[in-house]
């Protein structure tokens, strides 16, 4: 019996898990208790894991699903392949709702993001519930929504979107970010493999709803993307040093809250391998 606890931290998404040691040697039944937290709460956060290394924080990810290579364009942090790292003082600057690297046929079906460095205030992560906010959408809209397609790519005005703190960087950051140009197609809707509910998949890297002129589509995209950000379906996390926070990227958009100006803000995110998105229509 686990002495686990798991106490929501916002109406519609995000739980605090605790009473776990993270690390790549825990019990089966452990395990299973988090990968079903994270299924109903989609984001989970534990406090207290400095005791993490890069090795410890691939090992627990192990315990999850198969860890990918860091990223498909930025380079892995030396020694571990895995291994994304996000130092703000690099010019990285995503300061958008997205979901992880939906540019490519099979996106992440988790992220795990360990802090290392945060600001003593500001620099907060912002999660949304997707399938909640398909949930809530209309009738009308619901049907809609199941019928549409969206364009993904990471070949964007990355440098204009990253904002003017230090354009020199964000530039330099662009270039990495989109050196090899991915573009794919997912369903608007997509049919979350384990749980079967609907969730809304747009988030910064769908740039066209297929078969729509483009006014059009931006209207319809940003009309989706107002009900996935709508407050009520957000959990917003005051990070410490040492915190994990682990989502489920199949049911969630993310963003980071940018108003930490050049103070150091420096984490460590893994992802899990994932599938094709499949939509409503099999
Ligand atoms: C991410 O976009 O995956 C990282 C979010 C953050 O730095 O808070």
């Amino acid at each position: 019996m686990s002495s686990l606890t798991v106490t929501p931290v916002a109406g519609r998404i995000g739980a605090e898990i605790t009473g776990v040691r993270l690390g790549g040697d825990l019990p089966a039944d452990v395990v299973a208790e988090i990968r079903r937290a994270l299924l109903t709460h989609k984001v989970v956060f534990f406090r207290g894991q400095g005791h993490l290394d890069e090795r410890g924080q691939v090992a627990f990810a192990e315990l999850l699903g198969e860890p990918t290579t860091a990223h498909p364009t930025v380079p892995s942090l030396g020694g571990n392949a895995h291994i994304l790292d996000l130092d703000y003082r690099d010019g990285q600057k995503v300061d958008r709702w997205h979901t992880d690297v939906t540019f490519v046929d099979r996106p992440p079906a988790a992220s795990v993001l360990r802090a290392l460095t945060v600001p003593e205030a500001g620099g907060d992560t912002l999660w949304a519930n997707t399938a909640a906010a398909y949930a809530h959408l209309p009738t009308e809209l619901r049907d809609l929504a199941d019928r549409l397609r969206a364009v993904h790519t990471n070949q964007f005005d990355y440098a204009r979107i990253s904002g003017s703190d230090n354009p020199e960087r964000a530039r330099a950051h662009a270039a990495v970010f989109a050196s090899t140009v991915f573009e794919t197609e997912h369903p608007v809707v997509r049919v979350h493999p384990e749980t079967g509910e609907r969730s809304i998949l747009l988030g910064d890297f769908a740039r066209r709803i297929s078969g729509l002129p483009s006014s059009v589509s931006d209207s319809v995209i940003r009309l989706f993307q107002d009900a996935v950000t709508q407050v009520e379906n957000t959990v917003r996390w005051r990070w410490a040093a040492g915190d994990v926070a682990v989502w489920d990227n199949r049911a969630t958009q993310h963003r980071v809250v940018h108003d930490f100006g050049d103070r150091p803000r420096r984490l460590h995110r893994v992802t899990i391998a994932g599938s094709v998105p499949v939509g409503t229509d099999g």
